[in-house]
């Protein structure tokens, strides 16, 4: 019978897990290494956003259900969810999960169950966590039960499909596994498949790396319709007419901790094998150079050119600018002396300044347009354009209503589409 539940790492994943968990009836103790997490924790506030979360966890504090501590506890169940980060060559990064597994090593009681949720190469639960939690002097298997259990949610709507999506749970054998669904059970609405542990850390991986090659065949599309002098964004959708295709978008990177990530653990273990995976992974790291190459193109001519930034989040509607492919574009503007200023409505942290978005805009030359932002929809051109010294902008993302901002005296650009309109230094609209 579980009672209590240690939840190591209170980020993304750990902390609407464990109030879940909480306003689910057990008593959680949340363990972060971070102690401003902890505090803020404990006082009912959050650290990070994700819509709903902050209600959740107020009402998780509040009933005495959730406590954030430094320390490890025993527990019942307990459940990993701390980063696992890609290193500067490519390789997994698993210091946190090891770490993890030593905290809870010895207060591993008999009878207790482990489940790893961070996203992991291939064999992290029987040949890095299950050596380390043994330390105990328990076995995997016998005394103690070891199951991974990978979180597919998207960000943004954690909250939701936390509860609703499906889940691949993988034991270390068949009684792990049952126990790991019985607990997951209590709040997952969708369906709980079980397997082997390796299967459940490859399924995980080949949905993210299914998504990335997706994605990276899309980029390739892209700089050949740019090429052409068509549309991307006007073949994927035609294409995707066809009820047996499902192209991507295309985009200016992919970033995140997970589907720029989660391909390297499986190119790491089999570098020979995984060719295909290897190239979609370059492909869509090569894109923040395509986009500053093109700004080039789309600013020639025009002396010390300064550019306004919008969004650096990963993806659109979230403050979660790690890994960003906004940075390396960045990096190439630097690079390339084109001045930038920098606006996003949601992201808070970030390795450069941020601006207000009259601050952004005032003076530049051009919008280049980086995250799907809800709000960069229903920007009103005419307005913005008054403010900039050269009315020119950049979609990356293809989220504008273009005829608008042309009506209001813009020069368009979008990745993937080939450009008829040329602008001229001194602001005229030149179709060639
Ligand atoms: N964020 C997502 O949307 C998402 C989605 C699917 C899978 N994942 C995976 O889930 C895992 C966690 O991701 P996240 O986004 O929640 O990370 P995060 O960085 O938001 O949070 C991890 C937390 O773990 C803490 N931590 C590090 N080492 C610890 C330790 N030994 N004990 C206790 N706490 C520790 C950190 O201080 C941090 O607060 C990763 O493997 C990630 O790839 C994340």
């Amino acid at each position: 019978m579980v009672n209590k539940i240690c939840i190591l790492g209170l980020g993304y994943i750990g902390l609407p897990t464990a109030s879940i968990f909480a306003t689910n009836g057990f008593d959680v103790v949340g363990v972060d290494t971070n102690p401003q997490v902890i505090e803020t924790v404990n006082r009912g506030g959050i650290h990070i956003q994700e819509p709903g979360l902050q209600t959740l966890v107020q009402a998780a504090v509040k009933s005495g259900r959730l406590r954030a501590a430094l320390e490890v506890e025993s527990a019942d169940v307990f459940i990993i969810a701390v980063p696992t980060p890609v290193t500067k060559d490519k390789r997994a990064d698993l210091t946190f999960v090891r770490n993890a597994g030593h905290m809870i090593a010895p207060v591993l009681q008999r009878g207790n169950l482990v489940v790893l949720e961070s996203t992991s190469p291939p064999g992290t639960c029987e040949r890095i966590l299950k050596p380390v939690l043994e330390e105990s002097g328990q076995q995997a298997g016998k005394d103690f039960g070891l199951a991974y259990c990978p979180e597919r949610v998207i960000p943004g709507r954690t909250m939701r499909e936390l509860i609703q999506n499906d889940r691949v749970v993988g034991g270390i054998d068949r009684l792990s596994a049952e126990a790991a669904s019985k607990l997951y059970k209590v709040f997952v609405e969708g369906k709980i498949q079980l397997t082997d542990c390796t299967t459940a850390e490859m399924v995980k991986l080949m949905e993210n790396t299914y998504r990335d090659v997706n994605i990276a065949l899309s980029n390739e599309l892209a700089m050949l319709c740019e090429e052409m002098g068509i549309s991307a964004w006007e073949v994927v959708e035609l294409a995707n007419l066809h009820p047996r295709v499902n192209i991507h978008l295309p985009g200016p990177g992919v970033g995140g901790h997970c589907i720029a990530v989660d391909p390297w653990f499986i190119v790491e273990r089999f570098p020979s094998l995984a060719n295909m995976i290897n190239l979609g992974r370059t492909i869509n790291d090569s894109m923040p150079l395509h986009v500053v190459k093109r700004l080039q193109t789309i600013l020639d001519g025009i002396s010390s050119p300064r550019v306004a930034v919008l969004g650096v989040s990963f993806k659109g509607n979230i403050d979660d600018a790690r890994s960003t492919p906004a940075l390396p574009v960045i990096w190439g503007l630097e690079q390339a002396g084109i001045g930038f200023t920098i606006y996003d409505p949601h992201v808070r942290d970030f390795e450069y300044e941020l601006s207000t978005l009259q601050e952004a805009l005032t003076g530049a030359d051009c919008i280049l347009l980086l995250t799907d932002h809800d709000e960069f929809k229903f920007l009103y051109p005419q307005e913005l354009g008054k403010l900039m010294r050269r009315q020119i902008v950049f979609d990356t993302r293809n989220i504008l209503g273009h005829e608008l901002w042309r009506q209001c005296g813009f020069t368009v650009f979008r990745l993937g589409v080939g450009g008829l309109e040329k602008v001229n230094i001194n602001q005229e609209k030149v179709i060639s």
